[in-house]
């Protein structure tokens, strides 16, 4: 069965930029060190208040998957979802869609995010949860896409950085809501982009 979904989507992949198996090697790597420095950092009170790892819905959803299943330590799963006003409204115009659930006051948090472009959807959560006083709060970002910063953002871990403008998918990024799916990470056709 070749003409199904499947081969279609993967036909609309100009190339793979990471494979499966390197970012199961990175995420294997991240969940290691973001650990080591967990423990570093909470010692004993780690167990009584573990870290909170926050992920951004819908993109980070694989990503935090397999991050927190490679984090050896106590840890609290959280999510939120935060979008752009429309489809073209002026990109600093952010609204929280789905909040936390947790009171994160005095909590360390480690924001999960897949994809860093512009920045704006991490200076916006940051100030947000900022205002909510938590012990801390690191951001671990799987790809630091570096064209269109337009915020500057400190990124505690990142998994992969990339430095030209492609437009990316695969392993939680999407295009209109597609090849989230994809295990890999790839740039997508331009024909797949206008059609
Ligand atoms: C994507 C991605 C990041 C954000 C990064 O989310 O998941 O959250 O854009 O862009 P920025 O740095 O320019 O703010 P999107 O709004 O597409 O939602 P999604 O997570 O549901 O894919």
């Amino acid at each position: 069965m070749l003409h199904d979904g499947a081969h279609r989507m993967h036909h609309d992949i100009e190339r793979i930029l990471f494979t499966e198996s390197q970012i199961a090697q990175r995420v294997r790597e991240l969940g290691q060190q973001i650990s080591q420095d967990y423990e570093k950092l909470l010692g004993e009170k780690i167990f009584r208040e573990p870290p909170i790892a926050v992920g951004l819905l819908r993109g980070a959803v694989i990503f935090l998957a397999d991050l927190a299943r490679a984090m050896p330590i106590p840890l609290e799963l959280a999510f939120v979802a935060i979008s752009s006003y429309g489809m073209s409204s002026s990109p600093g115009e952010l609204r929280v869609v789905k909040d936390l659930e947790v009171p994160v006051a005095g909590r360390h948090i480690l924001i999960v995010e897949d994809i860093v472009d512009t920045g704006q959807t991490l200076a916006h959560l940051q100030e947000l949860l900022n205002a909510r006083h938590p012990a801390s709060v690191k951001i671990c970002a799987l790809l630091d896409k570096t064209p269109r910063r337009a915020r500057a953002v400190k990124l505690d871990y990142v998994g992969f950085t990339l430095t030209e403008d492609a437009f990316v998918v695969g392993y939680g990024l999407d295009y209109a809501e597609r090849y989230r799916n994809l295990p890999y990470i790839a740039a997508l056709k331009q024909s797949a982009i206008t059609t």
